[in-house]
């Protein structure tokens, strides 16, 4: 179970404030449990671990085994922000470091397109997939959204040309709505396999229905042990208490956010693989909470490379930030450190240790020093970096952001702010409809 510790704000938030957040947590909580707030339409998610059956699992890893009769080596998952960070912050985690290099082919390779609208990106893509054999995953929930979409025309083109029609659409698995959006039209029109994302899911709390599950499961990763880490987490997240994770880091979130000023959440691993879990848990936070005015700008770091980069900023620049430290307890694999006859770098003294141990020392050792440089700190254990710790991880964040936008005031499962950008976007292309608008933002240009 995923542990919270606030020891490192205590010099900077007295109890009395602090524990003044924890009762707002725990009133949030009820909110949260009893689907009372804004967006309550949007709260699936809560009970997606304990629902998801062994049957919808099958079905994924029927795909799965399909596509490798087929020989598939490379599945292209066509996705942007919520249908496409769960899957990979999941499969970062869970690979090896140097896969690529090793060539290890016991499943096939996912990538993600459709998520920017680079030409070169696509154009490199071609490259790969014609040496490949390839399948698809499209993933949008609206089925409208225009990078993934155009990513998809062209990938699609790209299967019927060199497979055929029918055998494409073989290849092909569409992940929307269940009744409406283009997608969901193209998918019944050209009889692809699909799946359902639940109307009561958002995108960004989705890593556990088909948007996250099928394209992890193709990528040959476990994700009956990921589901049964998040089915253990609820567990635990569903009891109302001051020590339940989920309530202390809301509250402390917040009480550093609200009583401190401090702006900015900087989310700090140091595990390579934890990197994309930070991409995904800045989406979650920034999206959820970044509204009204309101919110806590979600940062990252992946130390110590960044501690020879952003360090200098987070030591001594301007007192903005907090830190939550994702403190992984035991590495997997072990390499210690030997003697040297010469000692010519006086690393001697390390002899017969864990490299796990220095980079332990390494994050209390920052640790310590940002405290004594201003920056507040938390810390979240998890055991190790596996699918069921993952799993327990990942549904942790969700329910503590639920809990922490509503102590914040906002509106957790919405995003309107993300549509702005698609209306001058689309003003700029000049997209029929949109004539008003492309005069007003050409008179601007
Ligand atoms: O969290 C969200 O809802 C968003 O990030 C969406 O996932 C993202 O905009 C993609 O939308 P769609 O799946 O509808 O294409």
């Amino acid at each position: 179970m995923i542990r919270v510790e606030t020891k490192g704000c205590e010099s900077f938030v007295d109890s009395a404030k602090y524990e003044a957040y924890v009762a707002k947590a725990l009133d949030a909580f009820d909110v949260l449990k009893e689907e009372t707030g804004a967006g309550n339409d949007f709260l699936g998610w809560k009970k997606l671990p304990r629902q998801i059956t062994d049957r919808e699992l099958s079905e994924y890893e029927a795909i799965r085994d399909k596509w490798a009769r087929k020989g598939v080596d490379l599945v292209i998952a066509i996705g942007i922000g919520g249908s496409y960070l769960g899957a990979k912050c999941v499969m970062e985690a869970l690979s090896h470091n140097f896969a690529k290099q090793l060539k290890r082919k016991d499943a096939a390779e996912v990538v993600f397109a459709g998520n920017n609208l680079s030409e070169e990106y696509l154009a490199e893509l071609m490259d790969l997939a014609a040496e490949r054999n390839v399948a698809c995953i499209v993933i949008s929930k609206s089925g409208t959204t225009t990078e993934p979409a155009v990513a998809f025309r062209i990938v699609k083109q790209y299967l019927e040309s060199h497979y055929g029609k029918q055998e494409a659409a073989d290849r092909i698995v569409a992940i929307t709505d269940a009744k409406k959006g283009a997608l969901k039209t193209l998918a019944t029109q050209e009889n692809y396999a699909s799946f359902v994302v639940p109307d009561n899911v958002g995108g960004r709390f989705s890593v556990l229905t088909p948007v996250g599950l099928l394209p992890i499961c193709v990528a040959g990763f476990d994700i009956r042990a990921l589901v049964a880490g998040a089915v253990d987490a609820h567990k635990g997240l569903e009891i109302k208490s001051e020590k339940n994770p989920a309530i202390q880091y809301a509250a402390m979130r917040n009480c550093l956010h609200t009583e401190l000023g401090k702006s900015t959440e900087i989310l700090v691993n140091y595990n390579p693989k934890l990197t994309y879990v930070a991409e995904w848990w800045k989406q979650l936070y920034g999206e959820s909470e970044g509204k009204d005015g309101k919110g806590i700008y979600p940062a990252s770091v992946n130390n110590t490379a960044d501690l020879h980069s952003m360090g200098q900023f987070i030591q001594e620049g301007s007192r903005i930030m907090f830190e939550t430290v994702l403190h992984v307890e035991n590495a997997q694999r072990s390499v210690v450190i030997e003697s040297d006859p010469q000692n010519l770098d006086q690393l001697n003294f390390l002899s017969g240790k864990h490299v796990e141990h220095c980079n332990h020392m390494a994050e209390l050792g920052t640790r310590i020093a940002h405290i004594d440089g201003g920056v507040p700190q938390m810390s979240i254990t998890l055991d190790k970096v596996d699918a069921f710790n993952l799993g327990g991880l990942l549904y942790f964040f969700e329910f503590a952001c639920g809990i922490s936008a509503y102590i914040l005031g906002v509106n957790p499962f919405n995003q309107p702010g993300v549509e702005a950008y698609k209306k001058n976007m689309f003003a700029l292309l000049e997209k029929p409809g949109y004539e008003e608008a492309t005069k007003a933002i050409k008179e601007r240009l």
